[in-house]
């Protein structure tokens, strides 16, 4: 995810901005790029791929006494990771610095180009710049011209300007990205997108709120909302870093599992409208051509896959195979050239999945990647790509890329679905509906968390657990299983609920603990006949369901859904949460466990 800093005053302004995205790092990016101002002339740089690429740049560079400058570091969304996409974008006379998507970026385009306006990337972001100069040319201010701007753009944001028409100034808005004011006895200003760049310097802040909006300068800051002036409400900033960077979590696998619901909301924007998906990634793509889908994908993302093979086959009428690419690579798989091989991979680096995508090039495929990180091999070798956008994922157990992989695979679903006339209108019309509701699913409710934590310590020993489900469920479960062995170092299984009877029914006892997946909304009756089976045998059941399950041990109620989806995004972050609370029960090392890397690419 993108990181945001800018600063007014009397330090060197380079060094300020570029030490400030170091401290935003930890977010990832894949170039950066800073602009500053003095005695009326802007200079920008950018650089691809590491800061050390855009400090060698600026090296000559030096930007001391009164001025203003702008920073950021990008996590590419929308265009490639390429010097041109890099931010500062700018137009005549101004430029930006943007967080976030505009989701209406192509309606805005097109009339600016209609008037002649040049672009010179493919990101959404240059759009802001270039409307907000429009509006100078027709006789503006600076300041009614960004008010303007703000109010045309749709999306989420957190935005910097600068521009010569206000030399002492600095422009901001922010909507669903965060964005942080700060200051000092010096009256410093300072931006940015969290707390950690501004440590030691800013000693008071203030958060921006949705919808808030203004201007910087030395002297001033100056907020508005819904055209009122907002009385700042600043409070001292706190002194530790990595705690910032961790955003108040006691871990980034924590702070990843809260992001969810924001970041699956960046895996849907300007992809979903009220009656239909748009993936325009896939243009090119003729899925009336294509006849089935093999995917191939390790760990998490198989886990990702094996929920996609339900969709595709449920919502898009289309035969699908997931396969663990270790397996496949080695198998002598019989490929058919009308078939999309999909693979899937948070890195985009994993060598197995990386050689089974070259199996299936090789054998003349259309080649589709899900996939965290733009430019990584595997989005360089696939013919296409769909990015998941969750951001840099710190944690080395996955949780918000898995969430953002199913997030994208159901988009794909329908939209294939969509293409190949397989969805009725109706259908689409709550499948979206249930869409747009998983952000909300996916808030962690402090109650929940409580309860999560004091059940944890009844889960700390045993001789194993069993995570049981059916249908999504199952693939859930699965996850589940690995969640709780990779960070609590338990033996853990996923099953799915009905095969249990032909086998591992032998091991239980009262120390065997089942988790069971007892959605509402999908055969309820089935698997709670399952978990009735093991109890009757003295397993230890903690069930996990919006129904009350009198020989269930232990309980967490989920809510009352009315779609799969959105139970299992549910049912989720409860596995997740649960795998986290034991795992720090038993002292562990929570964001690097052990044995484990976060990419893997030895066979
Ligand atoms: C589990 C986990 C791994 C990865 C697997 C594939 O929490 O992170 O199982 O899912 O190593 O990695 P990617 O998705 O990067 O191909």
């Amino acid at each position: 995810m993108c990181g945001i800093i800018g600063y007014i005053g009397e330090r060197e302004k380079k060094e300020f901005l570029i030490n400030g995205l170091k401290e935003l790092e930890y977010r990832g990016y894949d170039s950066a790029g800073i602009a500053t101002f003095k005695n009326g002339h802007i200079s920008s740089y950018r650089a691809l791929g590491k800061l050390e690429n855009l400090i060698h740049k600026t090296d000559l560079f030096s930007s001391d006494g009164f001025g203003l400058g702008i920073g950021h570091t990008r996590w590419a969304t929308h265009g490639k990771p390429t010097e041109i996409n890099a931010h500062p974008h700018c137009g005549e006379f101004s430029h930006i610095i943007h967080n976030g998507i505009i989701e209406n970026h192509r309606e805005i385009k097109k009339n600016l180009l209609s008037k002649g306006v040049k672009f010179l990337s493919q990101t959404d972001s240059e759009v802001i710049v270039h409307q907000f100069e429009k509006f100078i040319s027709e006789g503006m201010d600076a300041k009614k011209a960004f008010k303007n701007t703000i109010e045309i753009v749709q999306g989420a944001y957190a935005i910097l300007l600068i521009t010569k028409d206000e030399p002492d100034t600095i422009f901001f808005a922010k909507s669903r990205v965060p964005l942080m004011l700060g200051t000092n006895r010096k009256k410093e200003k300072f931006m940015s997108s969290s707390d950690a760049p501004l440590m030691g310097h800013a000693t008071e802040v203030v958060y921006l709120e949705d919808g808030e909006y203004g201007w910087i300068t030395k002297d001033e800051i100056s907020i508005f909302a819904d055209e009122q002036l907002v009385t700042p409400k600043f409070i001292t900033l706190k002194k530790n870093k990595i705690h910032a960077q961790k955003n108040g979590f006691r871990f980034f696998m924590e702070k990843e599992i809260y992001e969810q619901s924001n970041v699956i909301s960046e895996t849907f924007m300007g992809r979903v409208s009220n009656d239909s998906i748009e993936l325009e990634e896939l243009n090119n793509i003729d899925f009336n051509n294509i006849d089935s889908i093999k995917i191939c994908a390790c760990g998490t993302s198989y886990h990702a896959g094996l929920v996609a093979t339900y969709l595709f086959e449920r919502l898009s009428k289309i035969k699908c195979q997931v396969e663990i690419a270790s397996e496949f690579r080695y198998k002598e798989p019989l490929l058919d050239k009308k078939t999309l091989f999909l693979s899937i991979s948070q890195s985009g680096e994993t060598a197995d999945t990386l050689e089974a995508l070259k199996i299936a090039k090789i054998a003349g495929l259309t080649s589709l990647a899900i996939c965290n990180v733009d430019n990584s091999s595997i989005v360089r070798l696939s013919d296409v790509t769909l990015l998941t956008r969750a951001g840099i994922e710190r944690g080395v157990a996955s949780t918000k890329a898995f969430a953002t992989q199913v997030a994208t695979l159901w988009l794909l679903a329908l939209y294939i679905g969509k293409n190949r006339k397989t969805i009725s209108k109706e259908k689409m019309r709550t499948e979206i509906e249930a869409l747009l509701r998983i952000p909300s699913v996916l808030v962690v409710k402090n109650s929940t968390h409580e309860k999560i934590k004091r059940l944890s310590k009844r889960y700390l020993h045993g001789h194993g657990f069993f995570f049981i489900g059916r249908d999504i469920f199952f693939p859930l479960a699965l996850e589940g299983a690995l969640k709780l062995k990779e960070i609590s170092y338990l033996h853990a299984e996923g099953y799915p609920a009905g095969e249990m009877k032909h086998g591992p029914i032998a091991l239980v006892d009262s120390e065997l603990f089942t988790i069971a997946l007892m959605p509402q909304t999908i055969l309820y009756d089935k698997i709670k006949n399952n978990v009735e089976e093991l109890s009757a045998r003295d397993a230890t059941i903690l069930a996990i369901s919006p129904k009350k399950l009198n020989l269930a041990d232990d309980f967490i109620k989920t809510s009352n859904q009315s779609h799969p989806m959105s139970e299992f995004f549910e049912m989720m972050i409860i596995m997740q949460i649960l795998a986290l609370e034991i795992a720090v029960r038993l002292g562990n090392d929570i964001d690097m466990p052990r044995n484990l890397a976060k990419s893997v690419t030895v066979e």
